[in-house]
């Protein structure tokens, strides 16, 4: 029997691998212009690492790792994400005695022993920028400000951007024990792995899919609700500097995310139509990682985003676009008269900037509305002697099938706007 790859992991074959290329050449271009320098760490770390730093309630840590001993008998894991290595390296090499803050970013494959389905690997890339040793909201603003103009640069469509804050230890054991008091009546309910969150860690229970654990948190609590000064400061002024920025947000009081570092600001960009696993990237505040780890009090922030979900969603992008290029109308001339009149309206159409056409080859009525068919044009527009001499043109919808006689005066006006009407 021939070997197969391990579930969950693909080949990048020549002519995938390009479109790889393209991306890590805007991501290193992009960081550059922002001020990111890159960070390589190993692939593998002491398991320990992501045990204290991403945290042992998590799905991460208690099911997703690659964790194994080595000859030596101690306990590795492949890296199940890149923050924690980051904040490691910045203390291990005592990065916070050089000038502040540390703007880094990195390129790599990560490893998370997950279900394989579209969209969700168990070797998947990330693409990810970690800001150490500022706690301004300007720096959040500006981690998700690059994270919007990449995607815009990309050409990427149908993004939502949701933004949260979380909290921080001074608000976050009052949330605790109210989401607590809330669920407590339900707790029978909740999923096995809800209950076990709801003495260590409730407020995961709000991030569940399970659909009796999404009803059970209809109307609960949220982080929002009880956010000390200091973290309601910070989100006011996040959300003021966003829409200075110019992107376009979405709070949304119920994103949590799914590793325990966390503190205030939270985010996510979704998009539509990639499949089930709609997150291409995700991010927010760890002002207490770095702590965590063995170093000194130091605030962080970062991103990460799926490499592979980023070309997916892409590649759908794009044929979206395919879509729009398609011809809005297609003019079909009958006779010479109509022809040279046709080209006329034609020539003026597309000074217009509309995607517009006409037959060149002389065909009949039949052929050319074929033709209008195949290239499926939203339009056809059918101009003989007879029309001219009446001063009109047939607009007939090839959709509907339907058809009206619009004056030949008005009717570069009428398809003009039209056009727009279509949303272009
Ligand atoms: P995360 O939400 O676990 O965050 O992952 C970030 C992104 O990686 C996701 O939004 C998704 O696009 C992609 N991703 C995660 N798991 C898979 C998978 N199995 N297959 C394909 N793509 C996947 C983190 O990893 C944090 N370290 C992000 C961060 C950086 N927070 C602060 N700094």
């Amino acid at each position: 029997m021939a070997i197969q790859r391990p579930k969950g992991t693909q080949d990048l074959l020549p002519g995938v691998v390009e479109q790889w290329q393209g991306l890590e050449e805007q991501i290193r271009k992009i960081c550059k212009e922002y001020g990111y320098q890159e960070i390589r760490t190993p692939m593998f770390e002491a398991t320990e690492l992501f045990q204290r730093g991403v945290g042992e309630t998590t799905d991460i840590v208690n099911k997703e790792m690659y964790t194994f001993l080595d000859k030596g008998d101690r306990s590795i894991t492949l890296r199940p994400e890149g923050t924690a290595s980051v904040c490691r390296a910045y203390v291990e090499n005592k990065l916070y005695g050089g000038p502040q803050p540390v703007k880094l970013y990195y390129i790599g494959p990560m490893f998370r022993y997950e279900r394989p389905q579209s969209g969700r690997f168990r070797q998947f890339h990330q693409f990810g920028v970690e800001v150490l040793g500022a706690d301004k909201p300007m720096v959040d603003a500006e981690v998700i400000t690059l994270v919007w103009d990449l995607y815009s640069r990309l050409g990427l469509k149908g993004l939502e951007v949701h933004v949260n804050s979380v909290g921080c230890p001074t608000c976050r054991p009052e949330h605790k024990q109210k989401l607590q008091e809330f669920l407590e009546p339900h707790k029978e309910e909740l999923c096995k792995d809800c209950q076990s969150r709801f003495e260590k860690n409730p407020l995961r229970i709000l991030d569940c899919k399970n659909p009796t654990c999404q009803e059970i948190t209809q109307g609960a609590p949220t982080t929002l609700d009880v956010l000390c000064e200091d973290c309601a400061g910070h989100f006011a002024e996040l959300k003021s500097l966003l829409t200075a920025a110019e992107v376009v947000y979405k709070v949304n009081p119920r994103l949590v995310r799914g590793l325990d570092y966390y503190r205030k600001t939270a985010f996510e960009v979704l998009v539509e139509d990639i499949g089930a696993q709609s997150a291409i990237c995700g991010g927010g505040r760890y002002d207490g990682l770095v702590q965590e780890v063995g170093g000194p009090q130091t605030p962080g922030i970062g991103f990460a985003m799926g490499m592979e979900r980023v070309l997916a969603a892409l590649k759908l992008s794009k044929e979206h676009e395919d879509e729009d290029a398609k011809e809005f109308l297609m003019l079909v001339a009958l006779g010479e008269k109509a022809q040279s009149e046709g080209f006329a309206i034609i020539s003026r159409l597309r000074k217009k900037g509309l995607p517009v056409s006409i037959d060149l080859l002389g065909r009949s009525l039949k052929a050319q509305l074929k033709a209008a068919d195949r290239v499926q044009a939203k339009y056809a527009a059918i101009l003989g002697e007879e029309e001219i001499n009446k001063g009109i043109i047939i607009l007939r919808d090839l959709k509907l099938g339907e058809q009206e006689e619009l004056s030949l005066k008005d009717f570069e006006e009428q398809v003009l706007k039209q056009y727009k009407e279509d949303g272009n």
